[in-house]
C-alpha cells in the first residue's frame, strides 16, 4: 500500500482571487494510493446541488490546431455534502489521460474549472421512501456516496443505510475508510440527526485481488446471500429496501439485473421508484 499524503493550503486565508472563467482554487490535496486521490476546491457561493450529484470539472488545455486555450472538462461526482462550504473530489490517476495525468498534480491554490450546473440521478428524490437503502459501488464509484453519507437526510429518510466498496486492492479502500470512521465520530452530524444515528450505518468492504477480510465481489457475494448472512438482513425486498449503484459498466448492468430479480424497478427524478444507477466513469 501506498503512503498516504495530504496537503493543505497553509492559509486559506490567501485564497487568490480565479483568473479563469468558473475557476475554483485547491485548497487540500490527498494521494491515497499511486492510481487514486482526493482533492477539495472552494464553492461558488451561488451552487446549489443534491447529495449524490456531478459536475463539470478540468483545466484548461491548448488546442492543437488553433493555439488557443480552451477547457478540457470531464464528469465527476461531488464527494462533499452539500452542506459543506468547499468541494470535494475523489479521483482516479489514468497515467495516459488526458485530464488526470495533469490534474493529479494540482496542488493548494491552484486553479481548476468548475461548471457549476450540477445534474444526476444518484439522489433521494428519485426513490420512493423506504426502509434501508443500500449503496452499492466499485472503484471511484464510492464518490458520490462519501456524499450522501455525510448527508443528514440518508439518516433521517432510512431506519438502516447500508454501504457496500468493492475494490481491487486493500489500499484503494481507504478513502471509504477513513470517510466512513469519521462519520462515525461527527458530532455535527449526531447533533443534526440525533444520538446514536451512526448505528443505522453499516459498511461493508471488499477486495477481488488482494487478501483482505472479506474477498469478493459484492454482486457473487450477493448470489450466495453471503453478505445478508454476514450482516444480519434479509435479501433485498421492492416493499422496504431502496439502492443506489454507481461502478464500471458491467458491474452496474450485472447488479442492476439482480435488483430487478429482487423485485426492484429503476427510479429517475422525474418518475421515483426503487433503485438508481450511474456510471463512475466511461468504458
Ligand atoms: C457521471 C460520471 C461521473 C464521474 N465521476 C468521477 C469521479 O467522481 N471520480 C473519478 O475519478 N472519475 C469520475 N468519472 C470519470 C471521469 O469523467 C474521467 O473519465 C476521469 O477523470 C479520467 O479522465 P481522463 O481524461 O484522464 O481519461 P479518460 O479519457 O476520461 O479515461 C480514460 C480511461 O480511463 C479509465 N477510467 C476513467 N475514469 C476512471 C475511473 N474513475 N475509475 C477507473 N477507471 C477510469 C477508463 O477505462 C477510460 O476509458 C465520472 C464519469 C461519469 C460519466
Ligand atoms: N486497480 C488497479 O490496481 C489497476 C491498475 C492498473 C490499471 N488498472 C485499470 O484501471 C481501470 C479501472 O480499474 P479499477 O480497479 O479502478 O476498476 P474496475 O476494473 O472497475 O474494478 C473495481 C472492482 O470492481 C469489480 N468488478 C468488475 N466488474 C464487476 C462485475 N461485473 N461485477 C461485480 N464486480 C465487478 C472488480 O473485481 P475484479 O478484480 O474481479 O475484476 C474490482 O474489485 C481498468 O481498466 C484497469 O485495467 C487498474
Amino acid at each position: 500500500m501506498n503512503e498516504i499524503s495530504t496537503v493543505t493550503e497553509a492559509a486559506a486565508k490567501a485564497v487568490k482571487k480565479p483568473a479563469l472563467p468558473d475557476a475554483q482554487t485547491v485548497t487540500e490535496v490527498t494521494h491515497w494510493t499511486d492510481r487514486l486521490f482526493s482533492f477539495r476546491v472552494s464553492r461558488p457561493a451561488s451552487l446549489r446541488f443534491r447529495s449524490g450529484e456531478f459536475v463539470m470539472i478540468g483545466l484548461m488545455q491548448t488546442d492543437e490546431k488553433t493555439g488557443k486555450e480552451k477547457p478540457l472538462l470531464r464528469a465527476y461526482s461531488i464527494a462533499s455534502p452539500s452542506w459543506d462550504e468547499e468541494l470535494e473530489f475523489y479521483s482516479i490517476k489514468v497515467q495516459d489521460g488526458p485530464l488526470t495525468s495533469r490534474l493529479q498534480h494540482i496542488q493548494p491554490g491552484d486553479e481548476i474549472i468548475l461548471r457549476p450546473k450540477p445534474v444526476g440521478t444518484l439522489v433521494h428524490d428519485a426513490l420512493l421512501p423506504g426502509k434501508r437503502i443500500w449503496f452499492f459501488a466499485t472503484g471511484t464509484g464510492f464518490a458520490p456516496f462519501a456524499s450522501l453519507l455525510r448527508d443528514p437526510q440518508t439518516y433521517e429518510d432510512y431506519d438502516e443505510v447500508i454501504i457496500t466498496h468493492t475494490c481491487r486492492e486493500v489500499g484503494e479502500l481507504e478513502y471509504g475508510k477513513q470517510l466512513i470512521d469519521g462519520i462515525r465520530k461527527d458530532e455535527m452530524l449526531e447533533e443534526l440527526i440525533g444520538e446514536g444515528f451512526h448505528e443505522k450505518l453499516r459498511y461493508y468492504p471488499t477486495t477481488t485481488r488482494e487478501e483482505s477480510p472479506k474477498m469478493g465481489r459484492i454482486t457473487d457475494l450477493m448470489r450466495k446471500s453471503e453478505v445478508f448472512e454476514d450482516l444480519g438482513v434479509e435479501a433485498l425486498r421492492p416493499e422496504t429496501d431502496r439502492a443506489m449503484v454507481c461502478g464500471n459498466l458491467a458491474f452496474n448492468l450485472e447488479i442492476k439485473e439482480m435488483l430487478e430479480e429482487y423485485g426492484l424497478r429503476e427510479g429517475a427524478n422525474s418518475d421515483p421508484k426503487e433503485y438508481v444507477v450511474e456510471k463512475a466513469f466511461l468504458d
